[in-house]
């Protein structure tokens, strides 16, 4: 790395907002590679004003885990910032509108042709190294699965931010799909480890928002597993068909 006089990075790298971070390091804590430290901010006379993270852009590869878990939002990730990806959620997820898929295949947003024709709408936040080299290979193998699935794809799980969850459902999905490395084989060491920990924290606040726990899942599924792919597709649009529209059953659980 230092035999270079200049060294060559990818842009995808975390940057800290310092007016707003609060200075908890936890970003510092998640951080498998050390490239996060802390700065101090002084005013003129030298007086420590206080402290707050810093990036170190050459370490930093981009994994997202930091800044899935600054609670301040005061982290970001060129590429895949926050803004970027809630965009993604509101392009794929028209506000509150079910959809309702014709014979041939189209689809048919806001008002029912016929309620026979409903088909659920999920969403799948997948890692950019495993899971989304599994669903390509499925693709370029040729292999059919239901095409209820939109993608959405994060650099490692550990960019997945629970509240990506609440957002889709309040835009209308029917499920979401959360798909990473398997456990020890992130492409950043540890970040899958930091999704499903958040996760499991956070069902209880998802379910108190009112989302049944089956209309979320978790996969690990490799680049080599595109057969895997194809069946978790499918099994988990087959349950969320059979569970209904995430639209009725807020309806339902309202009333
Ligand atoms: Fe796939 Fe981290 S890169 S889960």
């Amino acid at each position: 790395m230092f035999s270079q006089e200049e060294l060559l990075r990818e842009p995808t790298v975390a940057h800290v907002n310092e007016n707003t971070c609060a200075g908890c390091f936890y970003c510092k804590e998640v951080c498998p590679y050390g490239a996060i430290s802390e700065k101090e901010i002084r005013d003129r006379q030298g007086n420590l004003v206080k402290k707050v993270a810093e990036v170190n852009r050459s370490v930093c590869t981009g994994c997202g885990t930091c800044v899935a878990t600054c609670f301040s939002n005061s982290v970001d990730l060129s590429g895949f910032s926050d803004e970027q990806l809630y965009s993604e959620i509101n392009a794929l997820m028209p506000a509150g509108q079910s959809v309702f898929i014709s014979e041939h295949g189209e689809e048919n947003k806001g008002e029912a042709v016929e309620e026979k024709n409903w088909e659920p709408r999920i969403v799948a936040f997948i890692c950019n190294w495993c899971t989304y080299t599994g669903a390509d290979l499925a693709g370029t193998s040729r292999m059919k699965y239901q095409p209820n699935v939109r993608i959405i794809r994060v650099p490692c799980s550990g960019r997945f931010d629970p509240l990506f969850v609440i957002k889709a459902f309040e835009r209308g999905a029917d499920g979401v799909l959360v798909s990473g490395c398997h456990p020890g084989d992130c492409h950043y060491t540890k970040g899958n480890y930091h999704a499903r920990r958040k996760f499991t924290i956070f069902r209880k606040l998802v379910s108190f928002a009112g989302v049944d726990l089956d209309r979320v899942q978790f996969s690990w599924i490799s680049a080599a597993e595109g057969v895997k792919w194809v069946e978790v597709v499918n099994r988990f649009t087959d349950t969320i068909r059979e569970k209904g529209s995430f639209l009725e059953y807020k309806e339902m659980i309202r009333a």
